[in-house]
């Protein structure tokens, strides 16, 4: 008689960085959320951030490069970064140590939480390595201070390359270059340059330019236009919330940061010091951000059944933090999670 040989189920080892406020309590809901979806993994925890810095004496320890350039992919909670003074963000260290140089946020209204009332169902393709990110600042003078606009051909052609693929791969219609060209004719002016000369290599996409301002006011107003966007560093991370805004917010926007070697997975949203060690983070942008990591891994399959349960979750309105205007705690709407994850089996 036939026996059915069971094959070995893959396992992976993924670093996880817990990170600050409320990034322990997020990050953990993620992992009891994939492993109750069967997706098995071996994590390594490694410090950074402002919490690594009295054990280790830096924001960023070797051992957490290390871990993530040995297993390529990462899980990460935020990490707070001092206002004005103090260490540089820890943040945009890791992307340029890594280069991981595409910032993917998915921004989709939910059943349930939508904030607006037209569908929205778009991708935000942030550069991640330069711009006004460089860090490059001087007080000049007294009273006077410069900070470094740095754009380049190179990363502007490679974010754009990057994000008419990952269209191209999904089957996208449309994407928008953001910029401000007419103002910052030399800056703005080479990274639309750049976006262009990539654009002509893809028919099957519609291209299409927008000024930043003016796409912010259409993105209130009119959101269903949008399908990609491609963006500079700064215009990425302002347009990013303003985008998460339009859905319910923070608490459960995904996001990827993504480089030719390594993928570090995160939600959009920071280390939420008013709420945080309260028990009421929302643990959804956490674990949607899992879940393109689990895609990533390409266990579609996995992935699939995990987006599906919180959109359920979402429709049903019944587990939902205080931040989408529930009385749910981090804890319940995870349990509630796998309850519909487990249902879907
Ligand atoms: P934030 O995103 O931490 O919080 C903004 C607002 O959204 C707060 O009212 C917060 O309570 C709420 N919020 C955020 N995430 C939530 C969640 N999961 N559930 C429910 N409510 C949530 O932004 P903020 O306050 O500007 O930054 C706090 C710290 O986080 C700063 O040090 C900042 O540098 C850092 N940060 C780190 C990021 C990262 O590590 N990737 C990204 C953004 C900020
Ligand atoms: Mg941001």
């Amino acid at each position: 008689m036939d026996k059915k040989i069971k094959s070995p189920q893959k396992s992976y080892t993924i670093t996880l960085i817990p990170g600050d406020g409320i990034g322990p309590e997020v990050t953990a809901a993620a992992r009891k959320v994939l492993a109750a979806a069967g997706v098995v993994v071996d994590w390594e925890i490694v410090d950074a951030g402002a919490g690594a810095v009295e054990k280790h004496g830096t924001t960023l320890p070797d051992e957490t490069l290390e871990s993530i350039k040995k297993n390529k992919v990462a899980l990460k909670g935020p990490l707070t970064t001092p206002i004005g003074e103090g260490f540089r963000s820890v943040n945009v260290a890791l992307r340029r140590e890594l280069d991981l140089y595409a910032n993917v946020r998915p921004v989709r209204s939910n059943l349930g939480i939508s904030f607006h009332h037209s569908p929205i169902d778009l991708i935000i393709f942030r550069e991640n390595t330069e711009d006004l990110y460089s860090g490059l600042e001087n007080e000049i003078a007294p009273g006077v201070a410069q900070g470094l606009k740095i754009i380049t051909e190179k990363a502007s052609k490679r974010i754009a390359k990057f994000a008419f693929d990952w269209a191209d791969r999904t089957d996208r219609k449309k994407i928008h270059a953001v910029h401000k060209a007419n103002i910052m004719k030399k800056s703005d002016g080479l990274f639309l340059r750049s976006v262009r000369d990539i654009a002509k290599d893809y028919a099957n996409i519609e291209y299409k330019e927008i000024i930043v301002d003016n796409c912010a006011m259409q993105l209130v107003m009119r959101p269903e236009q949008f399908d990609c966007l491609v963006l500079t560093n700064l215009y990425g991370d302002i347009v990013s919330d303003l985008a998460a805004g339009l859905i319910g917010g923070l608490g459960v926007v995904p996001g990827a940061n993504i480089g030719d070697e390594y993928a570090v997975f995160e939600s959009v949203h920071g280390s939420a010091p008013d709420i945080a060690g309260k028990g009421i983070a929302n643990p959804l942008a956490t674990i949607a951000s899992a879940t393109m990591m689990v895609r990533y891994l390409g266990e579609e399959k996995i992935a699939a059944k995990i987006r599906a349960a919180i959109t359920l979750l979402l429709a049903s309105k019944k587990h939902l933090t205080p931040d989408l205007g529930g009385n749910g705690t981090t804890q319940s709407v995870t349990d509630a999670l796998i309850e519909k994850i487990k249902l879907l089996k």
